[in-house]
């Protein structure tokens, strides 16, 4: 249960540094500046993104062993239930900050509410819970996400020259409010194309709950029934897998380009082979860090430094935000990801992606 949770003699450091300058605080039952941080996350599953348990576990778990708090990670493998279950152990463990990716807004409000009755901090990762009570959000600019798979998707089009293209979109799960932003991102570079008569606007589905197997099978009734389609806008990469292993059913792979997100190993072969045409990398590191910063300062009581407010529409509020900068990937710069420690060339140069690597100058 507690799996994960670390007790380094670094935090005892630290705890007693802070009841140093807490000092003025009169009794033990105050809460504040002289609290020892015990962060809670709750990710949200491991197969809807590898990103969550190969990337953000794994920064996560390093910025807070690097300033020595205790923390418990865990997955709540899709189960709304289970996500429950997991924050209040959570909460009856101790936490007093608790660090949520939401399955959707309804039960991560629920989780959120509860925890601030508790007197416990929140913050919402990567995912803002619409109507939701967090203090604060850490995440990506998520519209311009979609935008640089927009811009990307526009790219790899012109390149091939392609003419009157018949688009279809696999948008992500519609109880994730990223998927909405995504969606804003990319159909603002889109729509204008179909208003022009540039592009022709083809099948558009969203895939409940990012299930690739599910895109699998949206993308091959779409090709059922349209089958000229030639180019994709898929929302993330194991989207984008899905249904490259369509079109590679039908030997059209590298024939219609497909877009991603996360720069996942799978993704970013897929772009090495040249079937898939880019994906955008989100330094998920740089999310865990200012994750891990703020929810320091939050079990200390202090205030939380941020650089965005985000609203959120169900809430009719402000939701102080730390948002980091995504970056488009394509054949040339898969590079820069392992350059950047995100993915070893190790997991990403094997068998026949080999020789595919050293032409793309990854070294
Ligand atoms: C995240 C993406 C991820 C998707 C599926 C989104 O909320 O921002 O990085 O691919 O969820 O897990």
């Amino acid at each position: 249960m507690r799996k994960g949770l670390l007790l380094t003699t670094a935090s005892v450091a630290l705890a007693s540094s802070l009841t140093a300058c807490g000092g003025s605080s009169s009794s033990s039952s105050d809460s504040g500046s002289d609290a020892k941080p015990k962060i809670g996350v709750i990710l949200p599953d491991s197969k809807s993104s590898a990103r969550w348990e190969t990337a953000d576990r794994k920064y996560l778990s390093e910025a807070f062993k690097a300033a020595g708090v205790e923390y418990d990670i865990q997955n709540a493998q899709g189960d709304k239930q289970e996500f429950q279950t997991i924050a209040d152990q959570m909460i009856t463990s101790g936490v007093n900050v608790l660090v949520i990716v939401n399955l959707d807004s309804g039960t991560g409000k629920a989780v959120l509410d509860k925890a601030k009755a508790q007197g416990v901090a929140t913050i919402d990762y990567d995912r803002l819970t619409l109507g939701g009570s967090a203090q604060y959000y850490v995440s990506f600019d998520n519209t311009a996400v979609g935008k640089l798979q927009g811009e990307g998707l526009s790219k790899c089009l012109s390149d091939m020259k392609a003419k009157k293209p018949i688009i279809a979109t696999l948008n992500g799960s519609p109880t994730d409010n990223n998927a909405t932003l995504f969606a804003e991102g990319y159909n603002g570079v889109l729509d204008p194309k179909y208003k022009s008569g540039d592009y022709v606007k083809g099948p558009d589905q969203s895939v409940p709950d990012w299930d690739n197997a599910q895109a699998g099978t949206i993308f091959e009734q779409m090709l059922t029934s349209e089958r000229q389609i030639g180019g994709v806008l898929a929302a993330n990469d194991g989207l984008g897998n899905a249904a490259i292993a369509v079109l590679r059913k039908q030997n059209r792979n590298g024939e219609v380009p497909v877009t991603g997100q996360d720069a996942t190993v799978q993704g970013l072969q897929n772009i090495l082979a040249g079937d898939q045409c880019m994906t955008v990398y989100k330094a998920v590191k740089k999310e865990a860090d200012a994750t891990a910063k703020l929810a320091i300062s939050l079990a200390k009581g202090e205030k939380g430094e941020t650089n965005a407010t985000v609203e959120d529409p169900e809430g009719k509020r402000k939701v102080p935000s730390v948002l980091e900068t995504p970056v488009a990937i394509y054949q040339d710069n898969v590079k820069d990801v392992v350059d950047d420690g995100f993915v070893t060339k190790e997991e990403l140069c094997t068998g026949e992606y080999a020789a595919l690597c050293t032409k793309a100058g990854i070294k």
